[in-house]
């Protein structure tokens, strides 16, 4: 407990889960803590639980809580995204002084961060939009942390985020991204990828489960081992647990008790329509989002299960099924390795629209620990970028490339073997189509420009000589060169 007349170094507003848990995590490691919540039961509740644990100067207004805090003064927002994070800035701005930190660490809207940081920068204060991943268990126990906002403010901030971030061969999983909305722009291409990543795993179950009819307890195992290899993550050791979990009403597996119909809070479908918006094609992300939509449209499903909707012929698997399980977990990594590849085309083309300067390599290594995407192939990626900083694609990095060299033969079989039993596969099946068509010599895109010349005069280029043509399609099919 503190002193009378301490002062706390870092504040946190918004105690449910996610705040009271990163609030012990400051005050764990040394620091002093000042902790407010608009209700103050939250606080109480806080201190009355956790009060032991270290530091920490409970106020019940905003006003005590500013004084509370040492100079410049530091306060972390961990309110839910959207309105309630506003008028929180808003109270703290007026408490605040110049040269003063707010730092937001909920998962806003990267450009609801652009926005609030010239607002902030206007009175003299500094905003940090901070993503930070890691769930409840991170926040608590080491997230890893993405500041974007001014670099002064790092500077203050870098040592106490360090503080209580997670950390891996003793680096911890922080640093600042880069200016302004950086930081939430990362975090929510985290989360996208976070998206297709547990996509493709549920691709592989659904496989395992109705293609070579394995049970949840078997594919659990089946995991477990996949986690000792290539595909080493956080998110395959969760989903071998999940697995391996029974029902404890019915003693049934629990994933046959829960309702299939994923729910989102929407990171996932900002990440697809950023992606749409930039021209890059996110495609696993976009198709890992729509996958939750459609297990969400239960009417619809209704219908169709109810036989509307014929199957056509289905063969049963005629491979062996151990083959078919190394098969499936080749396409898993495959698929996951173009997720990944996509969402560092899109943090890549995000950061050239705004001048944010992020460095991939960064990414690489604060998501090694403490991030709900943290997977052990993270040093590959940053090894690829350390070769080779202008990589035109992660998956086309050497290391990358020999690896899909032998994921391609068994990822196209898994796509088939998909398409013959009728198990739905988007992310395999379009990661696939991704890569085929990255390699393709030649597109159909050419047809689509003829055609747009077609009906709306839109030209077209020539491969052979320079220059922008259109045909006369409606009149004597001459050529006429428009521009040179
Ligand atoms: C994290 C998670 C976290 C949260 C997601 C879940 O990095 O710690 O991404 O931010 O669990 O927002 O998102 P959905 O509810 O949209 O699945």
């Amino acid at each position: 407990m503190t002193k009378k007349n301490d002062l706390a170094q870092i504040g946190v507003v918004g105690l449910a889960v996610m705040g009271s848990n990163l609030a012990r995590n400051f005050a764990r490691n040394g620091n002093t803590v000042a902790v407010y919540n608009r209700s103050p039961e939250k606080t109480r509740a806080l201190i009355s639980e956790h009060g032991s644990e270290g530091n920490f100067i409970p106020s019940e207004t905003v006003e005590d809580f500013v004084a509370s805090l040492e100079r410049p003064r530091k306060a972390i927002i961990m309110v839910k995204a959207g309105a309630a994070t506003d008028a929180v800035i808003n109270q703290l701005v007026e408490a605040m002084d110049e040269g003063d930190i707010i730092i937001d660490g909920g998962n806003a809207l990267y450009t609801d961060t652009i926005r609030r940081e010239k607002e902030v920068a206007a009175k003299g204060r500094h905003f940090v939009g901070a993503g930070i991943s890691g769930g409840e268990e991170g926040a608590l126990n080491g997230p890893s942390i993405m500041p974007g906002g001014p670099a002064e403010s790092w500077e203050t901030l870098g040592p106490i985020l360090e503080s209580i971030a997670a950390k891996v061969d003793g680096v911890p999983c922080v640093t600042h991204i880069g200016p302004d909305g950086a930081g939430h722009f990362v975090k929510m291409v985290h989360n996208g990828i976070e998206y297709a990543d547990m996509q493709v795993i549920g691709e592989a179950y659904q496989l395992l489960r109705y293609g070579a009819g394995m049970e949840p307890a078997e594919i659990a195992e089946t995991f477990k081992e996949w986690n000792s290899g290539d595909l080493d993550s956080y998110l395959i050791e969760i989903t071998a647990e999940v697995l391996a979990q029974t029902d404890p009403d019915t003693g049934r597996p629990l994933v046959d008790v829960i309702v299939d119909a994923a729910g989102q809070k929407g990171t996932g479908r900002w990440t697809a329509i950023n992606g749409l918006e930039l021209g890059v094609p996110v495609t696993a992300i976009a198709e890992a989002v729509f996958a939750r939509a459609l297990s969400s449209s239960a009417q619809q499903r209704q219908a169709a299960q109810e036989g509307e909707l014929p199957s056509g012929d289905l063969p049963a698997l005629d491979v062996d099924r151990a083959a078919f399980i190394e098969d499936v977990r080749r396409a898993l990594y495959a698929s996951k390795l173009i997720a990944y590849s996509q969402g560092f085309d899109e943090i890549k083309a995000g950061s050239d629209q705004f001048d944010w300067n992020v460095d991939p390599r960064d990414l690489a290594t604060i998501w090694r620990g403490g991030c709900i995407i943290r997977a052990k192939f993270l040093d590959r990626i940053r090894e690829a970028y350390d070769n080779n900083a202008d990589l035109p694609a992660l998956i086309l990095d050497p290391y990358f490339k020999n690896e899909l060299a032998g994921l391609i033969d068994p990822w196209r079989r898994v796509v088939v073997a998909a398409t013959r039993l009728g198990l739905p596969a988007p992310v395999f099946s379009s990661s696939l189509s991704y890569y085929d068509s990255l390699r393709a010599k030649r597109l159909p895109a050419a047809l689509i420009q003829a055609q747009r010349d077609y009906f709306g005069a839109h030209t077209f280029h020539r491969v052979d000589k320079p220059g922008v043509y259109h045909l006369e399609w409606s009149g004597d099919r001459s050529l006429t060169r428009t521009e040179n």
